[in-house]
Order: structure tokens, then C-alpha cells, then sequence
């Protein structure tokens, strides 16, 4: 396994504060170099996007606007700083909304341009993948990492910062999505993927035999829509109560998912010659997935670091840390006309 980058260094580390707002979490954190972060602040609007079942980017953007002053305030407060004290300013350029997206950045340029310091517009995806960095000794290092969220699924072969060789993504829909839509189908609150985790954990996962898609495929391709409509075809075949069932129903959803996650990166890692596995995004913090993770590393004797509990869904340290990793490298700062990309790819 090869250290990325070497942290001996006798200069004093950059204090980067970064901005995430790619989606429906407002986020801002404050880093010191990639060795700590001094403050993490995630302002969640789950409660009010739930009435509707999903994220209103209309309703999004607004209160990224409305939160955002106040929470960067809070940051620098909670690092015991000054905004004058920061080196560098980092916020989210994609994917995700463009609205979202919008405030977050351009607020991000505003504080680097009246600072006068450099600006680091980060790919929200670099983000996730090196998140289970956060808080290592080393930093990060070579690696095959899945990274697992509402709107992606893709492995990863992670060469060196900046260094990414996509090994395959799902084909329709994002693990996380697939949680959340099966979720919607149960009548479970927005979003469905800690609901199910919740109910899961009281589940016979053995009780519905639910596809496993692309299992055994030669590639490192996913597909989740077959596993979500087989879902849709059990429930009206029922023989009891829907509310009875919903343990079985998650557990046997969740092990599905986990079963082709855990059995394509352990294959991906061999394939790539690596002994480190990293997992990340929101669905990281599924505790069937964790588990299954843990349990198949060990057996087949891999290295495994996932992503901390509070690190795995949306959240600024991780775009503050992947700004502070570039820095390190000596990565030129981002030019402040560069303009943000919804779509942009790893
Ligand atoms: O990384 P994230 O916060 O946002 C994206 O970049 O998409 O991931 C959000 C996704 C949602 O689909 C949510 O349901 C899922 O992560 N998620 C979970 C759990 N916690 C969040 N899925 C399964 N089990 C969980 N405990
Ligand atoms: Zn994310």
C-alpha cells in the first residue's frame, strides 16, 4: 500500500473552510491540513423535504441561502478562529443541483476574492471517495473504494489524489435511491435508507428471496431496478399484513443490496491488485453493510476503512479535507470564473 503523500513538514498547515451544498444539506467545516478538522457543522433540511418525498431544489437552494451565513459563522466559532485566520476557502462545484450548487460555491469564491486567499472548487464525489481518510494516521493511500450514495454507485481504483480509475457504476439506479424509492413503495418517511436500516435489524434477512443483479457479471457494473421492482410485485402477494412484514421485507432488501456490493469490491480489489478497501456516501452508513463489509474483509484477509459514522452522508469536512490533501501536493487553486458542473464526473 502506498502513503499518498508525506505530512512531515515543518510549515505551520493550512486552515481551509470549505463549503458543501450539493444537494439538501448545508455544511461548512474548517480543516487544519489533512491531520484535523477543528469543526463540522451540517445544518440537515430532512424535515423540510419530507412532506414531499424527496428534495424540492427550489426549497433547497432557499434555505442554503437562508442557513449558510450563519452556519460558517458557527464553524469558525466552534474552531475558536477568525476568518482572517483561514489560508484557503474550498466549496462543492458537483454533481449535484445547480441551484443547491450555486450558493454554496459562489459564496465560497465571495470569501476567497475578500480574503485575497486561494480558492479550491471541489468535485463532491473526490469528497466521499476520501472520506475514510478522515482522522487515519497515514493519509490517504492506494486503495479500490466503493463509493455508495443517493445518487451514485461507482469502484473506484484510487492511484493518488487526483489519480482515479473508474472501474464501473450502476447502470439505473444508485444503491441509495434504491433505498429510498423501495422505502416510498413501504410508507416509510423520506428518506427510506436509515428507515430501513432501522427495521432491518428486527428482519429474518432469509425470509424474501430477492435478486442479487449482476452478481456474478464479469464486469464491476451494477444494476439496482430489477431488486426495487421485485419489491413492487411482493407486496400486492402478501399473506399477512404489510406492517408485520416490514422487517423481513428490509432485511431481505438490505442483505440483497449489501450481497452484490460486498462480492463486486472484494473482486474488484483482487482484480486491481489491492489489499485496502474504502467505503463511502450515504449508504456507508447502512450497519448491515458495515457488518458485511467487516465480516467478508476479515475472512478474505483485506484492510478495510470505512467511512465515519457522522462522515458518511453530506458533509464539508470532506471537501475541506480533499482541498487540504491537494494542498499538500501543491495543486494549483481552482480560477474563480470556473463555473460550477451538475453533472461533473470523478
Ligand atoms: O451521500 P449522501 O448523503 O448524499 C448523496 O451524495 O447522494 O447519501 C444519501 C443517501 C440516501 O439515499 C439515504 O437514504 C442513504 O444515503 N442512507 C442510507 C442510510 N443512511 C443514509 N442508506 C441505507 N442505510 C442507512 N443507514
Ligand atoms: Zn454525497
Amino acid at each position: 500500500m502506498t502513503k499518498l503523500h508525506n505530512k512531515q513538514t515543518a510549515e505551520p498547515l493550512p486552515l481551509v473552510l470549505a463549503i458543501e451544498t450539493s444537494c439538501d444539506e448545508t455544511a461548512v467545516a474548517i480543516a487544519r491540513g489533512t491531520q484535523q478538522i477543528l469543526a463540522s457543522e451540517v445544518a440537515s433540511q430532512i424535515k423540510l423535504h419530507q412532506p414531499y418525498g424527496g428534495v424540492v431544489p427550489e426549497v433547497a437552494s432557499r434555505n442554503h441561502n437562508l442557513t449558510l451565513p450563519a452556519l460558517i459563522r458557527t464553524a469558525l466559532k466552534s474552531a475558536n478562529l477568525n476568518i482572517t485566520q483561514i489560508d484557503a476557502v474550498a466549496a462543492t462545484a458537483g454533481p449535484g443541483l445547480a441551484s443547491s450548487l450555486l450558493i454554496g460555491n459562489t459564496t465560497g469564491k465571495a470569501l476567497a476574492l475578500a480574503l485575497q486567499r486561494p480558492f479550491y472548487s471541489i468535485n463532491h464525489l473526490e469528497g466521499h471517495l476520501l472520506s475514510p481518510f478522515i482522522g487515519s494516521e497515514d493519509g490517504p493511500r492506494t486503495c479500490v473504494a466503493l463509493i455508495v450514495s443517493g445518487g451514485h454507485t461507482m469502484l473506484v481504483h484510487l492511484r493518488g489524489i487526483g489519480d482515479y480509475q473508474l472501474l464501473g457504476r450502476t447502470r439505473d439506479d444508485a444503491a441509495g435511491e434504491a433505498f429510498d424509492k423501495v422505502g416510498k413503495m413501504l410508507g416509510l418517511p423520506y428518506p427510506g435508507g436509515p428507515e430501513i436500516d432501522r427495521l432491518a435489524a428486527d428482519g429474518n434477512c432469509q425470509a424474501f428471496d430477492f435478486p442479487r443483479s449482476m452478481i456474478g457479471s464479469g464486469d464491476f457494473a451494477f444494476s439496482f431496478s430489477g431488486l426495487k421492482t421485485s419489491v413492487r410485485y411482493l407486496l400486492p402477494k402478501l399473506s399477512a399484513p404489510l406492517e408485520t412484514q416490514l422487517p423481513d421485507i428490509c432485511a431481505s432488501f438490505q442483505k440483497a443490496v449489501t450481497d452484490v456490493l460486498v462480492k463486486k469490491t472484494l473482486k474488484a480489489a483482487a482484480h486491481c491488485g489491492e489489499n485496502l478497501i474504502c467505503v463511502s456516501g450515504g449508504v456507508s452508513c447502512n450497519r448491515g453493510l458495515r457488518a458485511a463489509f467487516q465480516q467478508a474483509c476479515s475472512n478474505e484477509n483485506y484492510e478495510l476503512q470505512l467511512a465515519e459514522g457522522a462522515l458518511c452522508t453530506d458533509n464539508a469536512a470532506m471537501i475541506a479535507y480533499t482541498a487540504a490533501a491537494k494542498l499538500a501536493i501543491g495543486v494549483p487553486p481552482s480560477v474563480l470564473d470556473e463555473d460550477i458542473d451538475p453533472n461533473l464526473s470523478l
